[in-house]
């Protein structure tokens, strides 16, 4: 059993992911994606990112270690008339499949963060980059204030500490953090930089409506109420959660939800 895998093939991110199109359209204009380009996108899910990639003309290969989300990511690009665009299963920590020098661009937003061995996973964005290629990744940032490191930070005060040796994935939006693992990769430490920007989730409804999407199909969030149910405390973690969507919901419309949330977008020059 891979526990990585099994978090994320857990409910159905989809779910998440429908709230999140419009700044996933939005961050890939800002990137400098062009037609032609190859690019990889690591734990791309249902290519929130992918897709518009692909629509731009890129030739994309997304590489996911969830076979649901590889699944529903092939059906979008079917729905949608897309031939330069594939998805595959895979972990960002080991791309043995692919060769070195390959890609013009290697993308991953909040995806390869949440595979384990992180000094794996740069070594092996670096290796399939092309040289004079870019490596662009969003990370959440801990302890920021914003919806998604609240979440993560709330859902783990409920969960069982992770076994010995395990590095949390939050890790990946500590700047020192990442700078050790590219240049550990061969990258000099000047063509690692950062900028702060937003996602924002979209939701058609209320924010209780919203946490229950997370409750339901969002697996560190179903793995945190699994646990808060067999201690008591599954309606604290389900209150705590409530208070927090509420007060970051920036919609007045009471049957729409509108939250933006803080990442470190890494661009790392190869
Ligand atoms: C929070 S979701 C983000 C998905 C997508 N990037 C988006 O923005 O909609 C995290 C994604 O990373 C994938 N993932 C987690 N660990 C991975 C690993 N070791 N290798 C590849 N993908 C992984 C998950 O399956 C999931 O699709």
């Amino acid at each position: 059993m891979n526990p990585n895998k099994d978090l994320w093939e857990k409910g159905d991110f989809t779910r998440i992911a429908a709230t999140m199109r419009e700044s996933g359209e939005a961050l890939v204009q800002r990137i400098g994606v062009k037609s032609g380009m190859k690019v990889l996108e690591l734990g791309g899910g249902d290519g929130t990112t992918a897709l518009p990639e692909a629509k731009l003309g890129a030739e994309v290969l997304v590489v996911d270690i969830a076979s649901n989300l590889v699944e529903a990511g092939n059906r979008r690009a079917k729905e949608q008339g897309l031939t330069n665009i594939k998805f595959q299963e895979g972990d960002a920590s080991n791309l043995e499949q692919l060769p070195d020098k390959t890609f013009g661009l290697v993308v991953s937003i909040f995806g390869a963060m949440f595979a384990p061995r992180p000094f794996d996973v740069a070594k092996e964005m670096v290796r399939v980059t092309k040289p004079g290629g870019r490596i662009v990744m969003g990370n959440w940032i801990p302890n920021d204030p914003t919806l998604v490191a609240q979440i993560l930070k709330i859902s783990s005060s409920y969960t069982p500490p992770p076994p010995e040796g395990f590095v949390s994935p939050m890790t990946w939006g500590i700047e020192n953090n990442v700078v050790e693992r590219f240049t550990a990769a061969g990258v000099s430490a000047d063509n690692v930089s950062f900028v702060r920007d937003t996602f924002t989730f979209n939701y058609p409804g209320s924010p209780s409506g919203f946490v229950d999407e997370f409750r339901k199909y969002y697996g560190p969030t179903m793995n945190a109420f699994a646990a808060a149910e067999k201690n008591g405390r599954a309606a604290d973690l389900q209150k705590e959660l409530e208070a927090l969507f509420e007060s970051q919901n920036q919609s007045d419309d009471k049957n729409k939800t509108s939250i933006p949330a803080s990442f470190l977008r890494v661009t790392v020059s190869v």
